[in-house]
């Protein structure tokens, strides 16, 4: 069985001798060959340009037996497509070319449909990693979801207290769901655009997902998903990442998705029992752990697989990315752990 093959029997729930593995963020910065390519290209030059994107997202499978690549890109370049564009504060975090205030600035704009020819990039890369990757190990593409690619637009950038998007949120909610719903366009069109040139899933990550107040999660991010996964092939695998959202793991599972991403804080082995079996779930070790020790690596990734034992439908991979201080041995562990479990 290929590794491709795992991953899509693991997305339907067929019975494995072991979960397939991939590790968020598994392209970056704590590993030196990226590092490396980094100090000759910016990260936007490396993602506009597809043999570097390429490059960048097969390092990490030259190194570990990962069962999928993640396409090397960001959430932001939707935001950058419609027009406003973002860039690395030099402090850490995004800023964004200016902030969406006004309902004049969101029907300016630029439409859905101008998408897939501005991105025409990511499908050029992902159709290079299609054919390098000669269907050994599954292909996935992603994008933000509405809500958390909304946080950014208007917040001009990360933010601490996310006051600005929930003020819109709460006090003109037409302009909202004029934003949301423009940018749920986008996505449609720009995971089309992916499918066609080849990705095997899509991840949507609903990052912020988590700051919004319980009763509002439907009409602020669930809603926009279920519309996105609806406009996709009918069994096309959507994977929906979202932090901080334990209360919602139900009404995540059935917007449609496939498989549903779960972050640390919560206990697999009980989501899995929770959750309808035809929903995989992908997760969920805590990225901290690959910044300790391979014996503590080991440990953890084993308990988890044991508390899996018996069970379908399960994706290894962290709860969130894997952080830039996350040691290279504490990976390799990982992926010893998870490929040689039996
Ligand atoms: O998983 C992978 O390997 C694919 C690559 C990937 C990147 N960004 C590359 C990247 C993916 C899937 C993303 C998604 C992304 N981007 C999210 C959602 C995922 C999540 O973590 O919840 C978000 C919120 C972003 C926006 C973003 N881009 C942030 C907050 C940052 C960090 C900014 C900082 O403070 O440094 C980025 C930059 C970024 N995206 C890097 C990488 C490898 C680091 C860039 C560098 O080399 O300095």
């Amino acid at each position: 069985m290929t590794s491709r093959e795992r991953f899509l029997a693991a997305c339907v729930g067929e019975k494995l001798d072991r979960p397939p593995l991939w590790v968020m963020r598994q392209a970056g910065r704590y590993l030196p060959e990226y590092r490396a390519l980094k100090a000759k290209s910016s990260f936007l030059e490396m993602v506009r340009t597809p043999a570097l994107a390429a490059e960048v997202t097969l390092q990490p499978l030259r190194r570990f037996a990962l069962d999928a690549a993640i396409l090397f890109s960001d959430i932001l370049v939707i935001p950058e497509a419609l027009g406003q564009g973002y860039h690395f504060r030099d402090v850490g975090g995004i800023g964004m070319k200016y902030r969406l205030e006004t309902r004049a600035q969101i029907d300016a704009l630029a439409p859905a449909s101008a998408v897939p020819e501005r991105l025409r990039y990511v499908a050029d890369t992902l159709a290079a990693l299609k054919k390098e990757l000669a269907g050994r190990q599954a292909l996935l593409g992603f994008g933000g979801s509405p809500w958390t690619l909304a946080t950014y637009m208007v917040e001009g950038g990360s933010s601490d207290e996310f006051e600005r998007i929930k003020l819109l949120f709460y006090t003109d909610r037409s302009a909202f769901d004029a934003l949301l719903e423009k940018l749920t366009a986008a996505l449609i069109a720009y995971f089309k655009m992916q499918i066609a040139a080849g990705a095997d899933a899509i991840q949507i990550f609903d990052s912020w997902g988590g700051i919004i107040a319980g009763p509002d999660y439907e009409a602020a991010s669930l809603r926009w998903i279920r519309q996105i996964v609806a406009a996709l092939p009918p069994t096309f695998p959507v994977i929906l990442y979202a932090k901080g959202t334990a209360p919602h793991l139900l009404d995540q599972a059935f917007t449609g998705i496939r498989v549903l991403s779960v972050d640390w804080t919560n206990d697999l082995a009980m989501v899995r029992r929770t959750l309808p079996a035809n929903v995989a779930v992908q997760g969920n070790l805590d990225p901290v752990l690959l910044n300790t020790t391979p014996e503590i690596v080991t440990r953890e990734a084993t308990r988890l697989l044991a508390s899996m034992r018996g069970t379908t439908g399960h994706i290894f991979n962290l709860g969130h990315g894997i952080m830039p201080t996350a040691k290279i041995e504490c990976m390799q562990a990982l992926v010893d752990t998870v490929t040689g479990w039996k």
